[in-house]
């Protein structure tokens, strides 16, 4: 008998363990491992602009139902859903000057929770100071509204990163979602959060799914994308750095060759980077501009422990650099919504492949192989963040007292004969901004 003989016709389905996730990674709700590290970082809750006094909004993250407003002073607030007097929804209240007035007995909260009214109480009530709505600190910056949920006196400074400090002429910040619904308080998505966060550190799929298996798919590709040879699954293994250790998370580089107009080629490298605890570096995979200073950070926020949020910051001349994010994969050449059931089927590209993994997906049933190396040290790196917040340590990127701006180290570099001399590291990429 040879190593290639078929096994007995027995199946293997029968009979299996139940499959299982990984509680410890995924789970986001108050006092899980996961979720406690996740609050010890600020956090995307809404877009600046958006966020207006108009009416409350509500949203969920890391498990809790929460209500984010904007005052009549302009001050954003974020407190919980149910109000403190009995428990109505101040989703229905109504934003005044100096507060959020709940629908049900008119009781007001102001944006730290401090009840400023009882309506139908005696003397407005005489002891309304211990009827404190819950609520979290918020802090804007690069036109999001951040949200702070751990313990208040774990709270960081909001970090600041290099590549939104110094706007060149005719660049702005953009972070509205372009999409109805979705521009306040971000874009939903029903899947587990680290579905989508460990996606940024599987480059391979990008050769599979968005190329070979189903069409191409970035649009621009062959343009001004990147070349055929860029997308062959078959030798993108050798490709591939894995895993440079940054200073705020981790990073790969895909080599790839850029076709010149006089025949010749040049080496080019592709860089994501992903910093704790859940924000993702992507280059334009539409419009490939080389050697530019990194332009964009998207940040994955747990809404529970099946769905999640994102929110996307772009330094940008126009709001087209956004929509490429956002828009920039067609499926059959067409819009996710324009699809037939069938077009899911034979033109499948992100939403389809981990929103298919499931809720959660079931780490139990995986074969993890080569090229999910940066998976595997993702998964490490949240791993380490957990348990240095169990053991009473501050996690990777929360830093008391942090002042400068985060190096941001993503983008699409051209490779100079000196870098080719030796094996790419974190070293040989150039700093955002050279
Ligand atoms: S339940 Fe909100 S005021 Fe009564
Ligand atoms: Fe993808």
């Amino acid at each position: 008998m040879t190593a290639t003989s078929p096994s007995p016709d027995t199946g293997t389905g029968y009979g299996r363990p139940a499959s299982s996730h990984d509680a410890r990674l995924t789970e986001v709700g108050p006092g899980t491992p996961m979720g406690e590290a996740l609050r010890r970082y600020w956090h995307p809750i809404a877009s600046s602009n958006a966020l207006t006094s108009d009416v409350p909004h509500r949203t969920r993250i890391l498990g809790e139902d929460l209500i984010v407003f904007r005052d009549g002073a302009g001050r954003p607030g974020v407190v919980f859903e149910r109000c403190a007097h009995r428990g109505s929804s101040l989703y229905y209240g109504r934003v005044e000057d100096d507060g959020i007035r709940c629908c049900y007995h008119g009781w007001k909260f102001d944006v730290q929770g401090n009840c400023l009214e009882q309506a139908c109480e005696p003397a407005l009530g005489r002891r309304r100071d211990v009827a404190r709505q819950p609520w979290y600190p918020v802090e804007e910056r690069y036109g999001l509204v951040f949200v702070y949920m751990g313990p208040p006196e774990h709270k960081p400074p909001l970090p600041r990163y290099d590549i939104f400090e110094d706007l060149e002429d005719g660049e702005s910040l953009i972070s509205e979602m372009p999409i109805p619904g979705q521009n306040v308080t971000g874009m939903v998505v029903d899947f587990n959060w680290l579905q989508s966060f460990e996606n940024a550190m599987d480059p391979v799929h990008a050769m599979w799914l968005h190329y070979t298996h189903s069409g191409p798919q970035f649009e621009g590709t062959g343009t001004i994308g990147f070349p055929p040879s860029y997308y062959d699954p078959y030798t993108v293994s050798d490709k591939i750095q894995y895993n440079i250790t940054t200073d705020h998370g981790l990073m790969y580089l895909q080599r790839w060759q850029r076709d010149e107009p006089d025949g010749t080629t040049v080496d080019m490298d592709w860089a994501i980077e992903v910093q704790l605890p859940s924000i993702i570096a992507l280059p334009d995979f539409v419009e490939v501009v080389p050697d530019r200073r990194h332009d964009c950070l998207i940040w994955i926020v747990p809404s529970d422990d099946t769905s999640h949020r994102a929110f996307a910051v772009v330094r940008a001349q126009s709001p087209d650099r956004l929509m490429r994010i956002i828009m920039g994969i067609k499926q059959n050449g067409k819009l996710p919504w324009e699809l037939t059931e069938e077009e899911h089927q034979r033109f499948p590209s992100d939403f389809e492949a981990q929103g298919s993994q499931g809720p959660i997906t079931q780490h139990s049933e995986e074969t993890l192989v080569t090229s999910d190396k940066g998976v595997v040290a993702l998964r490490r790196m949240l791993r380490k963040m957990v348990d240095d917040v169990e053991a009473g340590r501050d996690p990777l990127n929360v830093e008391p007292g942090e002042a400068r701006p985060r190096q941001v180290k993503a983008g699409v570099f051209t490779v100079t004969a000196k870098q080719t001399d030796v094996e790419p590291t974190a070293a040989a990429v150039p700093a955002a901004g050279s």
